[in-house]
């Protein structure tokens, strides 16, 4: 009977302090798709084919920073630049983590003259900027989990972040990287398959990773958000956090309703029109950790 009465006691606890999510103000650096087409195809989600409508593209990604503001976050704009379609996705050109930017390298020439655009930024505002000698696609295939393990860095290769790009990311930045193995050719960057949903904890697919890579997450994250096949397909892991409130993309409606239930606030975006470009909420977004 005792025992009973605890497990019920425990549970409401745990109910209760799981519905207290606490908010961080965030820094974002984003750029508008004013110039967004599908001009090649460098994942299989881009298929030069299929029209994009720009004008839509526009409003939906004006909708997403709107909401960011809304959120009580400071959002930081790139200029679009003339024959960089990709520019939008302002997530994989630096990775940031207290102050230092580690610059990305892109593996795709088509998308190669991103990197001094954002290396421009940071060096204009006095950031300490590490150059990179490895190919690595910046937030794309990095995240940081500032409460895990006193300050943890998730790293994805094995389809355009390389391996050495980890160690090098280790020693510009002083934390530690754990190297996940990505498989899945749809799941080609990190952020596509796994998020920081708060600056403890992670929700992700496993199925994108390798069976060694899903142990390894499994061992740090034993209560890890999964997300399931639909979610995954709807782009609902590229999502934006702040600790309470979670932006994502419209459709990863179980997702949705799995983060409600674990007490954050989820809150849908449409980006239909960016997704042509195999990109969603995160892609839209670098953070900008001072
Ligand atoms: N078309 C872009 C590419 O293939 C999409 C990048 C999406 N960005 C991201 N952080 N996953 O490079």
């Amino acid at each position: 009977m005792i025992t009973a009465v605890t497990k019920v006691i425990r549970y409401l606890l745990l109910v209760t302090v799981n519905q207290q999510r606490v908010s961080r103000k965030r820094t974002y650096l984003l750029c508008s798709p004013e110039r967004f087409d599908v001009e090649y195809a460098i994942n299989p989600w881009m298929d030069v084919s299929t029209p994009v409508d720009r004008e839509l593209a526009v409003k939906q990604w004006d909708r997403l920073r709107e909401t960011l503001v809304a959120l009580g976050h400071e959002v930081h704009l790139l200029t679009p630049e003339p024959g960089l379609p990709d520019m939008v996705f302002a997530a994989n050109g630096a990775f940031t983590v207290d102050g230092t930017a580690y610059g990305a390298r892109f593996k795709h020439e088509q998308r190669a003259a991103e990197a001094a655009l954002h290396r421009a930024f940071y060096e204009s505002r006095g950031w300490r900027f590490i150059a990179p000698g490895e190919t690595n696609e910046g937030e794309g295939d990095f995240a940081y989990l500032p409460d895990a393990y006193g300050g943890l860095i998730l790293a994805g290769h094995g389809f355009r972040t390389e391996l050495p790009a980890h160690a090098e990311a280790q020693e510009a930045l002083g934390r530690p990287v754990v190297s996940l193995h990505l498989v899945d050719p749809r799941f080609y960057h990190l952020d596509v398959a796994l998020a920081a949903i708060d600056d403890g904890n992670v929700a992700y697919y496993p199925g994108a990773f390798s069976a060694a890579s899903q142990q390894v997450l499994a061992q740090l994250f034993p209560d890890a958000m999964l997300a399931d096949d639909a979610d995954a397909l709807a782009f609902g892991l590229n999502l934006v956090s702040d600790g309470a409130n979670v932006v994502l993309h419209a459709e990863a409606t179980r997702l949705a309703g799995k983060l409600r239930a674990a007490g954050y606030t989820p809150v849908p975006v449409e980006l239909t029109e960016l997704r042509k470009g195999g990109g969603c909420v995160k892609c839209c977004v670098a953070e900008l950790r001072h």
